[in-house]
């Protein structure tokens, strides 16, 4: 497999298997982890391929893959067969699924049955649930059945409709304190990292140096452990404005609308396909090919 050759030593690095104890290790190294969504197989892999250590295929996906409102229709299975398509692309980084809304919510037996297909149908090696302190037993229990979970505390988007709307939580001391016992219960619980969204940075600095497990900031400020971008976002594919704590990496849309125009123009102008770009007949075929087409115009007159 091919990466970028950045120098010998970190292109192995880049390549080795990253686990949730090794990101507890770049916590204690202060490297700084990257995370990104993705949603299909060749994304998986240019972000596998790329070095990015953890892979979060998100409930994101119903807005950006499945054109959905917000995050709350997406179900299991349209979940897992993203996961799937991601699994085959990643090989070295750390891929997490989203337990999308209404599969942990019901009871913790459901829970623990949607956890479970995750793993074992969808390949992923970490499951995310939003929610802090409320969510610490259920979380222990997936933990206990021998599956990693990621926390997601602050503006939780399974949220939306309590929230009354995607606001940024923790403005308050006592959102702060909130906040603060849910990381500590999601810490003690043994999450395998804490994604932090939508708070500010005072507080998720906060939180990242009061516990031990990997804090992955999305609008949270430069001091968490990490930080996660939707896929999306980065590549400026989302058709909306972008919010506060994004930066536009590229711009796929632009790309895009680009190829697709020039296709279609280059077709309506009969510029597309060139003769080099299509299939020729073996000369001994063309030859006999012509003596029968002669032949028949011959009868015919
Ligand atoms: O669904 C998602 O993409 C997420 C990230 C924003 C962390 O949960």
């Amino acid at each position: 497999m091919s990466v970028t050759p950045i120098g010998g030593r970190l292109h192995d690095e880049l390549r080795r298997k990253v686990t949730t104890a090794s990101l507890r290790e770049q916590k204690l190294r202060h490297e700084p982890i990257t995370c990104l969504t993705a949603y299909d197989y060749a994304t998986a892999r240019l972000v596998d391929e790329a070095g990015i250590e953890m892979i979060l295929v998100g409930d994101s996906l119903a807005q950006t893959m499945l054109g959905y409102e917000n995050t709350l229709s997406v179900t299991v299975d349209e979940m897992l067969h993203h996961v799937k398509a991601v699994r085959r692309g990643v090989k070295s980084a750390l891929l997490l699924a989203d337990m999308p809304y209404g599969s942990y919510q019901i009871d913790s037996e459901d829970a623990l049955r949607n956890a479970t297909r995750f793993v074992k149908e969808g390949g992923a090696e970490v499951v995310k649930i939003e929610g802090g302190e409320k969510r610490a037993d259920l979380i222990r229990r997936i933990i206990d059945a021998e599956i990693p979970v990621a926390g997601h505390i602050g503006l939780t988007p399974q949220s939306v409709n309590v929230m009354g709307g995607y606001k940024v939580q923790g403005k308050n001391l006592s959102g702060i304190e909130q906040l603060m016992r849910d990381a500590l219960a999601l810490d003690r619980a043994g999450v395998a990292c804490i994604v932090l969204e939508g708070i500010p940075r005072e507080v998720a600095a906060m939180i990242t140096a009061e516990v031990g497990t990997p804090t992955i900031g999305i609008g949270a400020g430069p001091e968490c452990d990490g930080q996660v971008l939707v896929f999306h976002d980065l590549v400026n594919l989302t058709f909306a404005p972008a919010a506060k704590f994004v930066r536009r990496y590229g711009d796929a849309a632009g790309l895009i609308r680009h190829a697709v125009q020039g296709f279609r123009a280059d077709v309506k102008s009969l510029q597309y396909p060139s003769d080099e770009e299509s299939y020729h007949l073996p000369t001994e075929t063309k030859t006999g090919l012509d003596m029968v087409l002669a032949r028949k115009r011959a009868m015919q007159r």
